[in-house]
Order: C-alpha cells, then structure tokens, then sequence
C-alpha cells in the first residue's frame, strides 16, 4: 500500500475514533447486528453535532455531502478520491462504492450493496452469514490462525484483534485490496498477513491452530468469464468447501480447529454432506459437530436467492429447474471441527436449526 493510502486510513480512524462514530451506529440502530444493511434513520442522524452528522451520512448512509474540508484535509481527500473510497459531484462528496461498518471494536470498509442487493458479480462479500460466524469466533491469542476466503477480512480481523497472528487468503483482488485496507484502517496491519491467491496455496507448508472460513456456498454451476466468486460453489453449493475440507487435517496444528459455515441439499432429516463428513472421519479421525442452523424447502430457498441476488438470477433458474417437483430440503449449517489424538473421532449431528431465526423473528417483533 502506497505511504499516502496509510497515512489517509491512519487519519480516517482517528476520525472515526474521535466523533463516536462506533458507539454512534449502534446506538442509533439496534438492528444493526441482525442485518448489517439496515439504515440509522436519517432524521436523527441529523439531530447531531454537524461533523458527527457528515461523518455517518457519508460513510454509512452514504449520501452526497457538501463541504467536508472540517473533518479531512484536502491532500485526504484527494487520496480517498484516488481510492474510491469517495467521489465529488459537483460541490458535493459522496462514499459510493464503500462504506464502514462498525463490529467487535472495528471499522470494517465493505463495498456498498444496493438496497441490500448484489451489484456485480465481483463484489466484496459481506452479509448476514458473515455477522453469524463472527459471532462464533473463539478467543485466539498468541495462536496462527487462517481465514480462507476472507472477503473484506472481518473474521480475520476480529481474530487478530483478540491477538491472534493471522493469515487471510482471498482470490478476489478487489476483497485482497479491500482486507488491506482494513487492516490498516484498525491498526492491525502487523498483525494481519494478507494474500491473494487460492484456499491453501499460498500457506503451502504451513500448520494453524484455528481455521475459519466461510466459502462460497451457492448451488451455482460455474458461470465461465463471469464468475460470481463469493458465491458460487457448483450445483450442490459444495465445491470449494469441499476443497478445504480434503486438505484442512493436514494444515492444523495437533489440537487444531476450524470452523465453518455453509449450506447445502439434503432430505428431510439431514444434509447430504452428513456422509461426505463420515468418510472424512474415517479418512482422519478428525471430530467433527455439524450444526444445523436453518432447514428449508429447497425450492423456496432458491426462489429467495433469486430475489436477493438479480444477477445470478438465471443461474439459480437452471438449479431450480433440475429440483422441480422434488422434495429436497435446504440446510444452513456451521461445522466446528478438532484435531485431537485423545479420542476416536466421530460426526454429531446437532440440531439447532431456527433457533437463530426464531430470535430474529422476536428481534423483529420487539422494535
Ligand atoms: C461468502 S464470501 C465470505 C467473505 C468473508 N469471509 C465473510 O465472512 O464476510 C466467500 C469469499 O471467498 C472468496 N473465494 C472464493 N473462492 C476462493 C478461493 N478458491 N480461494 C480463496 N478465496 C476464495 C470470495 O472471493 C469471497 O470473498
């Protein structure tokens, strides 16, 4: 990263820092950690003190603000410019590919969504599946850690900040640039070892004491040129979970864990992958818990999808097509998984499905 990048994230965060920007959003929004695309209301944000008020429109609302000289010096913005962290209208500045959203103590910088939609294909993931790992993220400290897959880099963050030494793989190079950034922007830049390249390739060699990941989980054939890199994972939504879970036994330290998040088909009782786990048991005596956190018709799933994610829109149809007139079920699921030469390992399957979306639902009833 250029000196000039540094020195403008470093301003950034003393900004952030000093009008409350953190303490700010989540009082102001309740619902903020439900679902990270949900708005302060604009009419108290502008019962705030000015610098406050430009501050949130800016880099949370993201709204045209005239004249913000007050809270960052030309050459910064010039740099932010430069970024595209901000772009000038007219008399006007504007965050509108980016915006910062506070978790765990951190600035997070994720690219925007429109109306909580996907724009294009190549854009930085971030959603309600990374608020959910986040959440299940252990205590690290003076552990290497390795977050596959790392998007705007959250998890790895949220690790390092709990003083974990951490590596963040990504293959996307807008999200490789994007994790830098954040990085730097929450002074964990020594902390944090940023790269971009694929799952476990540039970590050759190397063991951790914690891997998380949370992949590319959609039923979605490759889509050739175009494709849609934090989401797609073949017809069954398990490719590259797949991938990482052949090779994870040999990149974990002795008592090594990891924990993911993904989903996928399966009938009425359980996910297909259930069988796949077993065979990796029996393959490496790891132990693995595979928790169900949502099931759902899986015809209905992919109609939400759809809605959700317009430009994959016909790459959903050819699944859904393929399902019609079946009765196969969706799952959500985290697998937590341990290394450990004191047992013989097995896979438990723990139903928790709902409970989560229940207490979204009472959340929702609540405010
Ligand atoms: C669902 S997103 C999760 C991002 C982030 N970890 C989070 O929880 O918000 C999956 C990420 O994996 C990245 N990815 C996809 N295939 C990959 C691969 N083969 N190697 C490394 N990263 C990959 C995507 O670009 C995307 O950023």
């Amino acid at each position: 990263m250029k000196t000039s990048e540094i020195n403008a994230l470093k301003h950034l965060r003393k900004l952030l820092v000093e009008n409350d920007y953190y303490l700010l959003m989540n009082i102001l929004n309740s619902k903020l950690h439900m679902n990270p695309w949900t708005l302060c209301p604009i009419n108290k944000i502008e019962r705030l003190p000015l610098k406050q008020q430009k501050l949130l429109k800016l880099f949370h609302l993201g709204v045209e603000v005239e004249e913000i000289d007050d809270i960052m010096d030309k050459s910064t913005v010039e740099v932010f410019l430069d970024m595209g962290l901000l772009e000038r209208r007219g008399n006007a500045y504007i965050a509108n590919k980016y915006t910062i959203y506070p978790y765990n103590g951190l600035f997070i910088i994720v690219e925007k969504r429109n109306q909580g939609k996907m724009g294009k294909l190549d854009q930085v993931w971030f959603g309600t599946d990374s608020i959910y790992i986040a959440k299940l993220l252990p205590f690290v400290r003076n552990k290497r850690v390795l977050d596959l897959g790392a998007g705007s880099g959250i998890l790895g963050l949220i690790l390092a900040s709990r003083g974990a030494h951490v590596t963040s793989v990504e293959l996307n190079p807008k999200a490789y640039k994007v994790i830098k950034w954040n990085a730097q922007l929450n002074d964990l830049e020594d902390n944090v070892e940023v790269f971009l390249g694929d799952l476990f390739e540039p970590v050759k060699n190397r063991k951790y004491h914690f891997v998380v990941s949370n992949p590319p989980f959609l039923p979605l054939p490759d889509t050739g040129d175009d494709k849609f890199l934090c989401g797609a994972a073949g017809e069954d939504g398990l490719d590259v979970l797949r991938r990482i879970l052949n090779e994870i036994d040999y990149f974990l330290e002795a008592s090594g864990k990891a924990l993911f998040i993904a989903g996928g088909f399966g009938d009425n009782v359980k996910p297909y992958v259930f069988e796949e786990l077993e065979e990796l048991v029996k393959k490496t005596g790891l132990n693995i818990n595979l928790i169900l956190i949502t099931q759902t018709k899986a015809i209905q799933e992919l109609k939400r999808l759809k809605s959700e994610l317009p430009e994959v829109e016909n790459n959903l149809e050819v699944i859904s097509k393929k399902i019609e007139g079946s009765n196969i079920d969706y799952y959500s699921f985290i697998i937590s998984l341990s290394k450990s030469d004191a047992y013989k390992g097995q896979v438990k399957l723990l139903k928790c499905h709902n409970t989560l979306l229940d207490s979204f639902r009472e959340m929702k009833e609540k405010y």
